[in-house]
C-alpha cells in the first residue's frame, strides 16, 4: 500500500506529479469532489480544503459507522481505481514475482493492490461484501496515538490500536490467522492431512458448525458453493493465508445435533457474531 502520511509534501508531490502527467492516482483524492458528481454536498464543501477534508467528521465515529461506500468513494477514488506498476523502478516484474499466496488455485488476475484484493476482484467479489467500515471505524489522523490531544483517544482506551488505521485482531485476523488443527482433531497441519479427509473440509464440515458465515461482509452461500469444488477457498480464509501465529477464537454458532456439553477450549466463547455485523433476521 501507497503510505500518504506525508501531509502537506503531499501537495508539493501532486503539483510536480501532474506537471509530469504521471500523478493521477494522487490527484484523484486531492480533486475528487469535483469530479465526483454524486458526492453529498457536505463532502463537496468539505473537500474543498485539504485539511477539512482530512477531519471531516465521516472519518469519526459514530458517523463511519453508518457511512456508505460512495460517500468514502467520493473523495478516495485511488483507493479501488489505482493498480500496482507492471513493472518495478529497479526492473522487477510484477507477473514474475508472485509470492507463495498467490500461486494457489484461488488466485486470478495480475498482481494488484490491497484494497482492490479485497473490494473488487473477481474472487473478492464472489466470496465477500467488504464495505469501507467494516474495516475502517475511525482513527485519529494527527499521529494515531492515544494521549497526545485534549479531544483525541485517551491513554485508558483499550480499544485504540497504536499506529494503526484498522484494528487487524478485529478484522484482519478473522480471514488470515491459523487453521486451529488440535480443536478440530486434525492430527497435524491441513496441506499434511488433507488427502485423508478427502481433501474436503465438508467431510466434517458438512454435518459440523453448519451454522457459519451469516454475516453482512460475507456471501455465505456462494462461499459454500465454492468450497465445495475447492477446499483451497475455505483453507484461503482459515489457515491457507495466515499473517499471524494464532487463530481467530470465532463465535460457536449452535447448529442441528449439537452435543449439549461445551468443550473445554470454548468456553467463554460467544455463540453470535459481532453484533455490527450480524444481518437482519
Ligand atoms: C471530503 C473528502 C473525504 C471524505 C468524504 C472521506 N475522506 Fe478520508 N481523507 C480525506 C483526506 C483529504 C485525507 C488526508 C489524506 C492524507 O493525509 O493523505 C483523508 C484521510 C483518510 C485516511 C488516512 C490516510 C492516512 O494516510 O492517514 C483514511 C484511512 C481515510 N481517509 C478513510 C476514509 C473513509 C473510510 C471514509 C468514509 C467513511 C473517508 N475517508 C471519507 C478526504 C475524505
Ligand atoms: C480489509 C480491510 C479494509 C477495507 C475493506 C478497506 N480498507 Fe482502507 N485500509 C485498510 C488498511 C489495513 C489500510 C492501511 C492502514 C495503515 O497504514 O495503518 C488502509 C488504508 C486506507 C487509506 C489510506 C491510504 C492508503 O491507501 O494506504 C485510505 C484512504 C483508505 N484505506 C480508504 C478506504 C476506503 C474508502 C475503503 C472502502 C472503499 C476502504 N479503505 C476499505 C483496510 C481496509
Ligand atoms: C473477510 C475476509 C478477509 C478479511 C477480513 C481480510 N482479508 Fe485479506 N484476503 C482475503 C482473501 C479472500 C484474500 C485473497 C484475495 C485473492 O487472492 O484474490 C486476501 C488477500 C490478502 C492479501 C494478499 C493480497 C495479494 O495481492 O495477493 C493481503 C496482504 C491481505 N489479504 C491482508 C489483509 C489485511 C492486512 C487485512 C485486515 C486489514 C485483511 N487482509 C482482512 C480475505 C480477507
Ligand atoms: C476431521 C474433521 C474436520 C475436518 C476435516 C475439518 N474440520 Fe474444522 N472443525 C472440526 C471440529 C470437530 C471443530 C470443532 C467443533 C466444535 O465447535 O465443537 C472444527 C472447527 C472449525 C472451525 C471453528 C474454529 C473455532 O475456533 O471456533 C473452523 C473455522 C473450521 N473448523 C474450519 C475448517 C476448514 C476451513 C477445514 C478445511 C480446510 C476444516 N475445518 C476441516 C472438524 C474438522
Ligand atoms: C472469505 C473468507 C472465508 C471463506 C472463504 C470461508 N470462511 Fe469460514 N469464516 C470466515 C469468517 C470471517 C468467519 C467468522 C464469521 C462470524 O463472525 O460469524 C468464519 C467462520 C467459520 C466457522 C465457524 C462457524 C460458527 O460457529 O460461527 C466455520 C466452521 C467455518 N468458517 C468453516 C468454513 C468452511 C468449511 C469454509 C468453506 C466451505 C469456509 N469457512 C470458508 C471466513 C471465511
Amino acid at each position: 500500500m501507497a503510505s500518504h502520511k506525508a501531509g502537506t509534501a503531499l501537495l508539493l508531490v501532486v503539483a510536480l506529479a501532474v506537471a509530469a502527467g504521471v500523478g493521477l492516482g494522487v490527484w484523484i483524492k486531492g480533486a475528487a469532489p469535483e469530479r465526483a458528481g454524486g458526492a453529498s454536498a457536505l463532502a463537496a464543501h468539505a473537500g474543498k480544503d485539504y485539511f477539512r477534508a482530512t477531519y471531516h467528521p465521516l472519518h469519526f465515529k459514530p458517523a463511519i459507522e453508518t457511512a456508505r461506500d460512495e460517500q468514502c468513494l467520493a473523495c478516495h477514488r485511488e483507493v479501488v481505481e489505482d493498480r500496482v506498476r507492471p513493472v518495478s523502478p529497479a526492473g522487477v516484474k510484477a507477473a514474475a514475482s508472485l509470492a507463495w499466496y498467490q500461486r494457489t488455485s484461488t488466485y486470478r488476475g495480475d498482481q494488484d493492490t490491497f484494497h482492490r484484493r479485497h473490494l473488487v476482484t473477481p474472487l473478492a467479489k464472489e466470496l465477500m461484501a467488504l464495505a469501507c467500515n467494516t474495516c475502517h471505524q475511525g482513527h485519529d489522523p494527527r499521529d494515531e496515538a492515544p494521549g497526545t490531544s485534549a479531544t483525541g483517544p485517551q491513554p485508558n482506551d483499550a480499544a485504540f490500536t497504536l499506529r494503526k488505521q484498522v484494528n487487524p485482531e478485529t478484522t484482519c485476523l478473522k480471514c488470515h490467522g491459523q487453521m486451529p488443527v488440535q480443536l478440530m482433531g486434525l492430527p497435524g497441519p491441513w496441506p499434511e492431512h488433507k488427502e485423508a479427509f478427502g481433501n474436503s473440509c465438508l467431510t466434517c464440515h458438512a454435518a459440523i458448525r453448519t451454522n457459519r458465515h451469516r454475516v453482512n461482509y460475507l456471501r455465505a452461500d456462494a462461499i459454500e458453493a465454492a468450497g465445495r469444488k475447492d477446499s483451497e477457498v475455505c483453507y484461503g480464509c482459515h489457515g491457507g493465508r495466515a499473517w499471524y501465529r494464532i487463530a481467530y477464537p470465532y463465535a460457536r454458532h449452535a447448529w442441528e445435533g449439537m452435543a449439549p456439553e461445551v468443550p473445554e477450549w470454548a468456553q467463554g466463547r460467544p455463540t453470535q457474531s459481532e453484533a455490527r455485523f450480524r444481518l437482519a433476521k
